[in-house]
Order: structure tokens, then C-alpha cells, then sequence
């Protein structure tokens, strides 16, 4: 972590000069304001560790602006102090959730211990949810990160069917961590002690793929000099993953086909049928149906492997999940590459979060990558992304803006009304009406989107109610 911030709120000069003086000491950031509104004003616009605040102030006091933090789930501290000190203040303000109180007149090593107190406490915080949800994920899937709604239903979807038999087929984008999910289904199942055998079917030529999969005889085609088992026999008591399975001949989709249904094959070039038990996951990242409807892909042979469909999400419909795979990554590469870098900066961290990521996880994984050896500060800053991020970027906001000229010419402001109300609403959605996240997605302040939404008279609609 880079510098800490510090606010301070107080209607005295002469307070805000001393703390400030004090604090500077410590080489922590300060900003210092001269109200409780001023206070709130800054905190929903810049990430601030700690916010010491007097607690009587005209506008709003100390224990609003430490409700503020609390209801806004800011990371931040707050401190509370006053000259009138009371009990029953104090207990208040604690209960709010200030981490600590304090009486004026201050007294300059107090005042350095308390706030070090807090930066302590919020780093073991952060530890602490890291630490969490690392535990959930490990324990439960070996390194499949992702705290999104959808990748939760896909970590559900892998604990009901690993221990079973069936066949899943792994659909998703390329990047989306179809391999690892494969894994994770055989490494949680009872097979788990048995091989697990890969068989990428796009990266084999097709007159390979054959004997690759079954094996083959001695002299069954030129230069087979001696028999050789294949993957099937490889994985048995096992499970065999074949991923980008729709690029299969269609002389292979027969005997797959016939694999699946009698659980046996022929080695080529030989007669003797051989049994296997094996579990078969399968991956693509075409769409199959489209594929059997053009007649590439054969439909007994879908629906055969289609038993369990697991859809992994692209990751630009779950952003949510980017902090936490940026962190995993660090915390995979950094140690050897770069263990001084320690994150993403804010504005570097919220391109990221804009960006359509076409390549998915692997991209992602990639910049990290990258960036722990290009990157000589202690965060990644917006300069250090790569071209492709920051034009994914302003591509996307560009786009936003292309509309063309009506002949009869346009009411500019009616326009311009009409476009922030259906960005703000889209917003507001999208957030599920928490304004805080609205506003970040806008990349505006609270204050200025409740103002707007006021303006525009929007209203969140009412829940529906089910039965
Ligand atoms: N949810 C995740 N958490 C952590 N790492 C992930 C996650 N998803 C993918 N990865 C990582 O991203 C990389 C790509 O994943 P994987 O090879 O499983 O993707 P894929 O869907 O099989 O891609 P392709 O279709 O290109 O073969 C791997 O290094 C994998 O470890
Ligand atoms: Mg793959």
C-alpha cells in the first residue's frame, strides 16, 4: 500500500492546523476540511484510510459523518473527538461504529498512536476478507477464483455433479477456465486418486487423433512399429477431459459416440474390443447447437455429451470477480517477479473493470503477468496499461456518443436530458439501486447523483411480489 490518507474534519482552524501538522510528522497524507457536509463531500469522492472528525460542527456533526461511513460500507476508519466530552457521546459514537474517541485538549503522541492503531486494525481487515475469501475458494476448489453471483452457481453446479458419474460438457469462451473446471469436477470426484487425462482434439491432426484417443496395434498403419495404448486406456478408472471436442472429424464422433454407449472400443488397426470406465468431460468454446444445425457436429452425438451443461460466464459479465483474480495473480507471480508491487491503482483498477477482456481470464492472468515486470512503482498506474485496455476503454465511451443528426435538427437540452436519464437508469439498475456503486459506475459523486436523480424524478421500482 502506498501513502496512507488521512481526513480531518473541524470547524477550528486552529485544530485542523495542529492535526495536520502532527500527522504530516508521520508522512501521512493529509486533507483537512471545516465541516461535517464538507466531510461527507470528500470521502464520496476520494478513498480515504482514516477520517478523524470534531464531533460539534454547524452542518453535520461528527457522529454523521461517521454514520456516513458506516452506511456507505466505506473503507475507512473514523475517530471521533470533543472538548465536551460525555459518556454518553462517546458511547454513541462507538456504537455507530467509530473505531475509537478522544478528548481534547490532544495530546500530539496520542493522537499518532490512535490513528496508527487504525491503519493496523484496517490492514488486518483487508487481511482478514483477502484471507477468507482465498480459504473459500481453496477449500473448496482448488484455485477457482470468483465471488460473482455466476460463478457461485457454477461452484454449486461442480459440487452436485463431481462425485457422480455423468458427463459434463464445459462450455465457455476461450480464457474462461474451462481446463481449470475440468480439473476441479475430476479432483472432487471419487476418480480423484486415478489419472486425469487431457486430449486437446483442436491441437491433434485429424489422422493422429485416432490413435492418440484408442491407441493402435503394431503395424496398423506405416511407421507404427509397435502397439501403443491410447488416452481412453490411459484414463481408465479415471476421467478423460476432451477439450474443444467440436473439432472432431466426423469419423470420430461415431466411435466417441460409440464409446459413450457401450463403454468400449477398438485399438486401431485391431479386433478386439477393449472396456473402459472412464468419466468423460468434455469443453468447447463454440456454440454445439449451432454447430449440429450446420450439420458439423453430430446431434445424437450433443445431446450424448450434453448430459450436464456448465456454462462458465465471459469475464466482462462479471467485473465484480476483477479485484479478487487480480489479487490471486499477484499473489501467484509476484513473490519471484516483482514482491514490491502491490496492486492496481484506483484508475488503473477501474479501466480494468471497463474493459471487455476478449481473451477472459488468460488476458487477465497475462497483464498481470506483465505488468509485475514492466512496472517499477508500487502500483500499476493507468500509464502502465497497455494500448488495447485504455482503447477498449474510450472506444466503449465513444460509442456511447454516436448519434446521428436528425434533417429537422434536435432540442439539445431535451436530448442530453433524455440520454443522462437512461445512462443514470441503467446505472441505478445494474447496481441494484445502491447509489454508491451507481455513482462509481458514472464515475461521479454520490451527492451529484442523488441530485440528479431528484432532477429526473426517478424512482426505484417497487419490488414485485411473488405469490
Ligand atoms: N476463475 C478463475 N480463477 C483463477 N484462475 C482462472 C480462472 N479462470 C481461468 N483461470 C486461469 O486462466 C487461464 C485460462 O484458463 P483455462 O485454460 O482453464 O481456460 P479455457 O476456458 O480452457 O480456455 P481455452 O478455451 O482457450 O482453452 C489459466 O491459467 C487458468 O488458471
Ligand atoms: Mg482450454
Amino acid at each position: 500500500m502506498g501513502t496512507y490518507s488521512i481526513l480531518i474534519a473541524d470547524d477550528e482552524a486552529q485544530n485542523r492546523d495542529y492535526l495536520s501538522e502532527i500527522l504530516s510528522e508521520e508522512q501521512y497524507a493529509v486533507t483537512a476540511v471545516a465541516n461535517g457536509k464538507d466531510a461527507v463531500a470528500r470521502l464520496s469522492q476520494d478513498p480515504f484510510h482514516v477520517v478523524l472528525t470534531d464531533l460539534q460542527m454547524p452542518e453535520l456533526d461528527g457522529l454523521g459523518v461517521i454514520r456516513y461511513l458506516i452506511e456507505n460500507r466505506l473503507n475507512c476508519i473514523g475517530i471521533i473527538y470533543t472538548g465536551y466530552g460525555s459518556v454518553k457521546t462517546a458511547v454513541d459514537a462507538m456504537k455507530l461504529g467509530a473505531f475509537d474517541y478522544l478528548t481534547k485538549p490532544f495530546k500530539a503522541d496520542e493522537i499518532k498512536v490512535v490513528v496508527k492503531k487504525a491503519l493496523d486494525h484496517l490492514a488486518l481487515q483487508e487481511e482478514n476478507t483477502y484471507l477468507k475469501q482465498q480459504l473459500k475458494a481453496r477449500y473448496r476448489f482448488e484455485n477457482i477464483i470468483g465471488t460473482s453471483d455466476t460463478m457461485q452457481k457454477v461452484f454449486s453446479l461442480i459440487d452436485k455433479v463431481a462425485s457422480t458419474d455423468s458427463t459434463v460438457l464445459v462450455l465457455g469462451e476461450s480464457g474462461t477456465g474451462k481446463e481449470l473446471v475440468a480439473r476441479a469436477l475430476h479432483y472432487n470426484s471419487p476418480r480423484a486418486q486415478n489419472p486425469f487425462v487431457p486430449v486437446n482434439c483442436g491441437a491433434i491432426p485429424e489422422e493422429l487423433l485416432e490413435s492418440e484417443l484408442f491407441g493402435h496395434e503394431k503395424g496398423a498403419f506405416t511407421g507404427a512399429f509397435r502397439a501403443r495404448i491410447g488416452r481412453f486406456e490411459l484414463a481408465h478408472t479415471g476421467s478423460i477431459f476432451l477439450d474443444e471436442v467440436s473439432e472432431m472429424s466426423p469419423n470420430l464422433q461415431v466411435k466417441l459416440l460409440r464409446v459413450i454407449q457401450e463403454r468400449e472400443f477398438e485399438r486401431v488397426g485391431g479386433i478386439k474390443p477393449i472396456r473402459t470406465d472412464v468419466r468423460i468431460i468434455a469443453a468447447t468454446n463454440r456454440n454445439l447447437e449451432e454447430e449440429v444445425e450446420q450439420g458439423r457436429f453430430r446431434e445424437d452425438l450433443y445431446y450424448r455429451l450434453n448430459v450436464i451443461p456448465l456454462n462458465l460466464p465471459p469475464l466482462r459479465e462479471r467485473d465484480e470477480d476483477i479485484p479478487l483474480l487480480v489479487k490471486h495473480f499477484l499473489a501467484k507471480y509476484g513473490k519471484d517477479k516483482n514482491p514490491s508491487l502491490t496492486g492496481f491503482g484506483k484508475k488503473a483498477m477501474s479501466l480494468l473493470m471497463q474493459y471487455k477482456w476478449p481473451g477472459n481470464v488468460r488476458e487477465l492472468e497475462n497483464l498481470v503477468e506483465r505488468m509485475l515486470i514492466l512496472c517499477d512503482g508500487t502500483e500499476v498506474e493507468l500509464g502502465d496499461l497497455p494500448d488495447k485496455i485504455l482503447a477498449g476503454c474510450t472506444q466503449a465511451s465513444s460509442s456511447l456518443s454516436h448519434i446521428d443528426l436528425p434533417e429537422s435538427g434536435i432540442d439539445l437540452s431535451t436530448a442530453v436530458s433524455e440520454f443522462e436519464r437512461n445512462i443514470i437508469i441503467q446505472a441505478l439498475n445494474r447496481s441494484n439501486w445502491v447509489k454508491n456503486r451507481a455513482a462509481k459506475l458514472l464515475n461521479v459523486n454520490r451527492t451529484t447523483l442523488v441530485e440528479k436523480i431528484k432532477k429526473q424524478k426517478l424512482q426505484k421500482p417497487a419490488e414485485v411480489k411473488l405469490g
